[in-house]
């Protein structure tokens, strides 16, 4: 049995830590990844189409935050990690492992050009006793109806001849209770041979393993709980609009109904939803749904409240101004966090670019500080031409209001509140705060 065979010595060679690992894609998901094979004894070859990355980790530099410099510098000097932007080399790894971003279109439908051009990359070079997976978060049905066909039409065959199988990546990027290995990982492969093998490997670098029966189930389980968090953030937000008509504090609210020791999970609003994964990963089930006639209601209900999120601060900014007897037009607004949550380098998709384009819409002269984000960057919908100012005295003396759209750790929001003139909280930072209750406004 040939096919036997060659799932035996994949296992084997996995076991013994002999298998070469490629990542594509060495961004928030593959970097940390790369690492955790490094840090088990794996030799790890990692590939990105940017070569500024390239580069950068050929140094032993890291890009990221969360992933100090050394961690990487150590697996370069040793011989374990390797990184290039020659995607000839792929018929080097025994495993390879797709990390590649899933974004949407303009129109809100999945973009699926990087797993594309990813899977051409591959299948140019795909050779017998190679295992692929995808861990990019994509709809059910996209490892077996989009890459298979076009992997087997190499005339290799999965399951015999090279293997194939869906893992979703869990990362949260800044959560220093869970790291990679900690975070159970949920692996499927297309046939039994591929599961076999796909759950051996991440046996090697995370402590549980979780099989499921298809790619299918596990592409879902990845959107589902992606679905779950934006739908009851959806439904927090809502909420805090009601709760804010009827003069009720909805953090207060959220406190004690979390002190239930059953049935309640706490979800807290916000400014409105960001990053890389819940305001677009639901969309890419709403997308498949249509082939199957189906409406995803939740999805979408859930998707119009948070969107409507930063226009309910800018008209809570735009009251708070007003009694003031200011206006936004010329009112200088310092956005304090433009990161998409706290502590991470990360500005993808975040509420607070919503927020300053409407405020500069309205004529406000806007400012931000975000000691994780010293330049804004342009994005897909937005362009500010600015640069985080320093948080000085100075500066809270001059602006008319000041937002804190990200509830970084670092910064002293007793000392802000001190010194603005108005502060409009959308996350509850200055709760413990018992003085100048006059200057903050919840949002
Ligand atoms: N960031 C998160 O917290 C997170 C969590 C869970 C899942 N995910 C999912 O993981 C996937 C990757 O997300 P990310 O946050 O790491 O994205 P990222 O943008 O940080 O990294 C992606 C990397 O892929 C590279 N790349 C793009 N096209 C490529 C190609 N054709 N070949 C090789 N490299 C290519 C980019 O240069 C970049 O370095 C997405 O599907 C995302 O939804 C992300």
């Amino acid at each position: 049995m040939e096919h036997l065979k060659i799932a035996n010595q994949l296992i084997q060679k996995v076991l013994k830590k002999k298998a070469l690992i490629g990542i594509i894609g060495l961004g928030y998901v593959g970097l940390p990844l790369v690492l955790r094979f490094c840090e088990e004894g794996f030799i790890v070859l990692g590939f990105d189409v940017d070569s500024k990355k390239v580069a950068t980790l050929k140094r032993g530099k890291s890009y990221l935050k969360s992933i100090p410099s050394p961690r990487i510098s150590k697996f370069i000097q040793s011989g374990h990690l390797n990184v290039t932007d020659d995607f000839s080399r792929l018929i080097e790894p025994d495993c390879i492992l797709i990390c590649v971003p899933t974004p949407l279109t303009e129109k809100m439908e999945p973009d699926l050009q990087y797993i594309d051009k990813t899977t051409e990359a591959i299948l140019e070079h795909l050779r017998k006793g190679q295992l692929i997976v995808l861990e990019s978060t994509s709809y059910p049905g996209t490892t077996e109806e989009l890459i298979l066909p076009k992997l087997e039409s190499t005339g290799l065959k999965v399951g015999r001849d090279f293997f194939l199988a869906f893992s979703p990546e869990r990362e949260d990027p800044g959560n220093k209770r869970f790291t990679t290995q900690q975070i159970p990982k949920v692996v499927a492969g297309v046939t039994a041979s591929c599961q076999e093998i796909v759950t051996t490997l991440y046996h090697q670098i995370i402590k549980k393993v979780v099989p499921v029966s298809s790619p299918r189930v596990a592409e879902l389980t990845k959107l589902l709980e992606n679905i779950y968090r934006s739908v009851n953030i959806a439904l927090v937000n809502e909420l805090k609009m009601l709760a804010d008509r009827m003069g009720i504090d909805i953090w207060e609210v959220i406190e004690a109904a979390s002190t239930k020791p059953f049935g309640f999970s706490p979800f807290y609003p916000g400014p409105g939803l960001g990053g890389h994964c819940i305001p677009i990963d639901p969309y890419y089930l709403s997308w498949k749904a249509r082939e199957y006639d189906f409406t995803t209601r939740f999805i979408f209900l859930a998707g119009e409240i948070n969107v409507h999120v930063p226009y309910y601060v800018v008209a809570k900014i735009q009251d708070a101004l007003n009694a003031k007897g200011k206006s936004i037009k010329g009112a200088k607004i310092l956005i304090l966090g433009v990161a998409y949550k706290k502590d991470v380098d990360d500005a993808r998709e975040t509420p607070a670019l919503s927020i300053m384009e409407l405020l500069r819409k309205k004529g406000a002269v806007l400012f931000y500080h975000d000691p994780y984000i010293p330049i804004l960057p342009r994005f897909r919908k937005h362009y500010f031409e600015l640069k985080s100012a320093p948080l000085t005295k100075q500066l809270l003396h001059r602006i008319d209001v000041a937002v804190v759209v990200t509830d970084h750790s670092c910064i002293d929001y007793a000392w802000v509140v001190k010194h603005a003139p108005l502060v409009i909280d959308t996350r509850n930072v200055t709760k413990n705060i018992k003085q100048w209750k006059k200057k903050i406004v919840k949002a």
